[in-house]
């Protein structure tokens, strides 16, 4: 598509538009209390309809507009995308998008083992598996379902096998909570080869009890990691990265912060995030979404489209987590598993 030189896709405090994440369903099957909590999204919950959640046909159109403002990186999350039928289609047809450097996704791993393969072959470049701990008993509590922790582990090795490596794994730590896993983990990490990323506990959506004494600072983790095996900080090649990068000093690998709460990184803040039913969100706390959807089954056309989120993005204000310390305001909040994080 051509678009005029000058146009500059930045936001209002400078910063472009380089990475989307695509939220392909809202249904998940687990219910990790800190995202999805039963009580309140419990089997009966009134998730998306087939109707209201956009085709991919809609998706591709949308990336590829996306891609012609200059983003680069897409990711693929859910809720649980893997609970999309036929994803590994989308996959492919993104894939072929001219201009799109990286096509990635953020999966449970639940359903990796028979997935994997056809994603590999599909074209999808690298999986983030999230990974809260290697206690069966703790996994089955922290996921709030029964399905159990072999399943993953299975689904890892089907992604390893597939050639998807190294594997990203997120574990989300909670104070009095998982924290004895810092070490099983970043252990197991080192050994299958995996980047292992901590993230803290953020206060995203609307009812996960979030509290700042819950939240475990990544400068305490480095310290845990550093107990047993030496670490260095380096600088990765990617200036808008979430993660803090550290290396083991052995040689064994990386380990990623990723210090939402206590060292916000909103002044690069580069992504956009598109929920399953075509909302845009331009932060991952934002209390409203831009209905692309209806702009899609409508007549608009895709200078129309273009116009809309040039609009919206250069309007774009959010750096919530800078506001965090001082904010009051305790209005509606995107939920976390129609952003897909
Ligand atoms: P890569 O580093 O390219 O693999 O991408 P990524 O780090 O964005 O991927 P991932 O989905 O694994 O992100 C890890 C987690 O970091 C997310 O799920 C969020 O919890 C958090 N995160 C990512 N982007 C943002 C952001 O823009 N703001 C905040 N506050 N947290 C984010
Ligand atoms: N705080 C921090 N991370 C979260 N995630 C989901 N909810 C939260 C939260 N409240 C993580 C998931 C997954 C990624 C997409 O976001 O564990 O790895
Ligand atoms: Fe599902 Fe991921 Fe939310 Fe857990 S964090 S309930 S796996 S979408
Ligand atoms: Fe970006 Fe909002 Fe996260 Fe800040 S809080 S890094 S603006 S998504």
């Amino acid at each position: 598509m051509g678009y005029p030189e000058d146009m500059q896709v930045v936001d209002s405090l400078g910063r472009s538009l380089r990475a989307l994440r695509v939220s392909v369903t809202d249904r998940c099957n687990f219910r990790c209390p800190y995202c999805m909590p039963r009580e309140r999204f419990g089997d009966r919950h009134d998730f998306l309809d087939r109707s209201q959640i956009l085709t991919f046909e809609e998706i591709e159109r949308l990336v590829r507009l996306f891609v012609g403002l200059g983003v680069e990186k897409i990711r693929l999350t859910g809720g649980e995308p893997l609970l999309r039928q036929e994803l590994p289609t989308l996959v492919a047809r993104l894939r072929k998008i001219e201009g799109l450097r990286e096509l990635t996704l953020t999966t449970n791993g639940t359903l990796l083992e028979t997935l994997a393969q056809p994603l590999r072959e599909a074209g999808l470049d690298r999986i983030t598996v999230s990974l809260d701990s290697l206690d069966p008993a703790r996994f089955l509590a922290l996921s709030d379902s029964n399905i159990g922790l072999e399943r993953v582990l299975a689904g890892l090795q089907a992604a390893q096998a597939a050639g998807f490596g190294p594997i990203k794994l997120n574990c989300v730590l909670q104070r009095g909570v998982n924290e004895a896993d810092i070490l099983p983990l970043a252990e197991f990490a080192r050994e299958q080869g995996h980047i292992l990323r901590f993230i803290e506990f953020m206060d995203v959506g609307t009812g996960n009890g979030w509290k700042l004494d819950r939240v475990v600072p990544a400068a305490e983790v480095v310290q845990v990691l550093a107990t047993r095996w030496p670490l260095e900080s380096f600088q990765r090649d990617c200036p808008n990265c979430v993660a803090q990068h550290f290396r083991y000093t052995d040689g064994q690998g990386d380990v990623g912060l990723i210090a939402s709460v206590t060292e916000p990184f909103c002044q690069g803040c580069d992504r956009a995030r598109l929920s399953a039913e075509g909302k845009l969100y331009t932060c991952l706390f934002a209390s409203e979404g831009l209905d692309l959807r209806a702009f899609l089954r409508s007549e608009a056309t895709d200078a129309d489209l273009l116009a809309v989120v040039l609009n919206r993005w250069r309007r774009r204000d959010d750096r919530y987590s800078e506001l965090r310390a001082e904010n009051t305001h305790s209005g509606p909040r995107v939920e976390m598993f129609h952003i897909g994080g």
